[in-house]
């Protein structure tokens, strides 16, 4: 079922998301060659924290972590740890969800470590491209068929392929309410967006096959094949004749 969210409701949604952009804008600047996975998620549970908020994917479904940290080959739910040691050409992914008064904010980023080569690049922009395609689409009356195509479409032109088992998602109280949001779709097909819908749009793009793997731990996601893989994601709000993005800093 979705929930169409109130203004007061969507006002939480923005001041939870707003709390993952700053602790994006301040890890930034961290995300260095040398550093471990499990300092960087020491760093941003402190600041979710300190904005009184708490990391709610740490305990989700018994995840053991503040932040997902996913390095080169792993598309989603990697798990910090002391023995990870980002190097020059490394990407990493950080996706983060915050919980403050009650509701949620979702958002990931593929950051480039130190030196990288086109390649690694490239990654990080197909994957944003693929969002701003799929988001420019979004209004009142729109099918999400469409917009979830243009993921898709958008990674095809490069050569790249998409999630096919890990979806975007609708966001509230819930870190994950419906529609669930594919990274392919159906164009003219599926729901139609609706004014105070809540929802997080976020392509998961491999650099050559989308077959996956998951580590014994349970979590970890990788590429079978090995290749890179990069995601993007912002929570938005659908308005009145678009949308506006709420885990970004103006
Ligand atoms: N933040 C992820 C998403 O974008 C969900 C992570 S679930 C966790 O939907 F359990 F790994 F935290
Ligand atoms: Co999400």
């Amino acid at each position: 079922m979705v929930i169409i969210k109130s203004p007061r409701e969507i006002a939480l949604i923005k001041e939870a998301s707003r709390v993952v952009a700053k602790a994006f804008e301040r890890i930034a600047p961290l995300v260095q060659p040398g550093v471990s996975t499990a300092y960087l998620n020491e760093m941003i549970d402190k600041f979710v924290r300190e904005e009184d908020a708490f990391p709610a994917e740490l305990g989700y479904y018994g995840y053991p972590a503040s932040v997902c940290a996913s390095v080169n080959e792993v598309i989603l739910h990697g798990i910090p740890s002391e023995k990870q040691i980002l190097r020059d050409g490394d990407i990493i992914t950080l996706d983060l969800v915050a919980r403050k008064n009650g509701y949620c904010g979702d958002a990931a980023r593929t950051y480039l470590v130190g030196i990288c080569g086109e390649r690694q690049k490239r990654m990080v922009s197909i994957a944003e491209e693929c969002f701003y395609n799929a988001v420019s689409l979004v209004k009142p009356g729109v099918f999400l068929g469409d917009v979830c195509h243009a993921i898709e479409a958008t990674a095809a032109k490069y050569g790249c392929t998409v999630a096919r088992d890990y979806t975007g998602h609708g966001i509230g109280r819930e870190m994950h309410e419906d529609p669930y949001i594919p990274c392919y779709g159906n164009p003219g097909q599926g729901m139609r967006l609706k004014e105070g819908m809540t929802i997080c749009i976020e392509p998961m793009i491999f650099e050559k096959k989308n077959a996956v793997r998951v580590l014994k731990d349970g979590w970890t996601v990788l590429a079978k094949d090995g290749g890179l893989t990069a995601h993007y994601e912002n929570t938005l709000v659908v308005t009145k004749d678009g949308y506006e993005i709420l885990t970004k800093l103006d």
